[in-house]
């Protein structure tokens, strides 16, 4: 069975993006597409970062989890809020901990914000960030606009029709690389 991992990098109190993150395991689980795993970027709470985990001589075992279930994932889904036009630091602190775990992974966006543009700002240097880790970012966007209208807090779609149809779109793009790359990789 595939697996995917979602980082919900939001640690902010209230937050709001993590309703993304629990609309889209719902989704991908119900259509039995793959086995969803969060990584739960407030759940772990890190430490600010100040080594490599390979660099590291007694890794934190939340660390040693994290690489790993990375590292044993088919594709990793980010879904991050826009804070003053970027990514948050939470999930800065994570990325910059690994290294070989984003080699040739499979990576897809969705971004989240309170206002209409749905973070759109963040993708640019989030692409340029996961291409110096040498990951491979799947062409797929998901913007998610005006949070609080779009999504409750249990993660329900307020316009499900509409939301369905996108989702659909995105999921399908990363299902398509998650099998291009299973292809690759027999050869
Ligand atoms: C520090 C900070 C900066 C923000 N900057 C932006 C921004 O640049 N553009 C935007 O559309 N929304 C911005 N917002 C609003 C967020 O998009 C909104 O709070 C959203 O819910 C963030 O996700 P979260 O609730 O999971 O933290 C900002 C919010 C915070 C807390």
């Amino acid at each position: 069975m595939t697996r995917i991992a979602i980082i919900s990098a939001s640690v902010r109190l209230k937050r709001n993006s993590h309703r993304v993150t629990l609309y889209l395991k719902r989704f991908i689980e119900e259509k039995q597409l793959a086995t969803v795993e969060i990584l739960d970027l407030d759940t772990y709470n890190f430490p600010v970062f100040k080594e490599r985990l390979r660099l590291q001589s007694s890794p934190a075992v939340e660390v040693l989890e994290i690489a790993e279930k990375i590292k044993s994932a088919d594709v990793v889904i980010i879904v991050t809020p826009e804070y003053n036009g970027g990514y948050p630091a939470s999930l800065k602190n994570v990325i910059d901990l690994l290294y070989d775990e984003w080699k040739r992974k499979p990576i897809a966006f969705a971004t989240v914000s309170a206002g209409s543009f749905g973070g759109m700002n963040v993708i640019t240097s989030l692409q340029y960030l996961f291409w110096k880790m040498q990951a491979w970012t799947v062409p797929a966007l998901y913007p998610v606009p005006e949070i609080s209208k779009t999504f409750t807090e249990q993660g329900e779609p307020t316009d499900k029709t509409s939301t369905v149809k996108r989702t659909t779109r995105f999921i399908d793009e990363l299902m398509w690389c998650i099998e291009a790359k299973r292809r690759m990789s027999e050869n």
